[in-house]
């Protein structure tokens, strides 16, 4: 995706809940993303290397939501191959939530996506993750598969979902 600049119009065009902005991030903001996924994933939090190496990594695309003072408060990313993309990663910090800023996370990776003339989006989450299966069920993706005991602490199953982008 970072190769064209289309996808990255297409996600910059998702409309956002008032009060609040929508960015493509950049390496310098790894610090910021790594505070949200350290409160958002505390088990199993994204560490700053391993945010670098996405940030700057071929075919990604990493989005921030920003509140009225330029606070980052929420940030996803997502990662082309082929003719698909995977959505990597979605967080909202808590006092944010419930506002439509996770939802326009995951429509702005979507759009890139179909503006990358990508065909099918994937992803995973936790089987207990009741909230961000039905974020993504809404948004049209639906259950096509199970890694058994893929996640730790506590031990559980990942529900992969897969999305058709027409
Ligand atoms: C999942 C998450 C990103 C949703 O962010 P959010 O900004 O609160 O979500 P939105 O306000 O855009 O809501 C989108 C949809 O999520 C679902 N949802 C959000 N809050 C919910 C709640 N408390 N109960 C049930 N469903 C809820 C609903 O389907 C909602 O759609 P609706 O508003 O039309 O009912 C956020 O809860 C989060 O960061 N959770 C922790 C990290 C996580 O689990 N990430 C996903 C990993 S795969």
């Amino acid at each position: 995706m970072p190769v064209n600049p289309e996808p990255r119009d297409a996600a910059l065009a998702t409309a956002v809940p008032e009060g609040y902005s929508l960015r493509i991030l950049t390496e310098d903001e790894v610090f910021d993303a790594a505070a949200i996924e350290l409160e958002v994933f505390p088990r199993d939090a994204w560490t700053v290397p391993m945010l670098q190496a996405e940030f700057t990594g071929p075919y990604r695309i990493y989005l921030g939501v920003f509140d009225e003072n330029s606070t980052m408060v929420g940030y996803a990313g997502a990662m082309r191959g082929g003719d698909s993309i995977e959505i990597m990663t979605v967080g909202v910090i808590e006092t944010a939530r419930g506002k439509g800023l996770g939802r326009t996370l995951t429509m702005a990776l979507l759009r890139a996506g179909k503006a990358a003339g990508v065909e099918m989006a994937f992803l995973e989450v936790r089987e207990s993750n009741e909230i961000a299966a039905s974020l993504y069920r809404s948004l049209g993706f639906e259950e096509i598969d199970r890694r058994k005991r893929y996640y730790h602490q506590p031990t559980e199953d990942a529900v992969i979902m897969a999305c058709k982008l027409d």
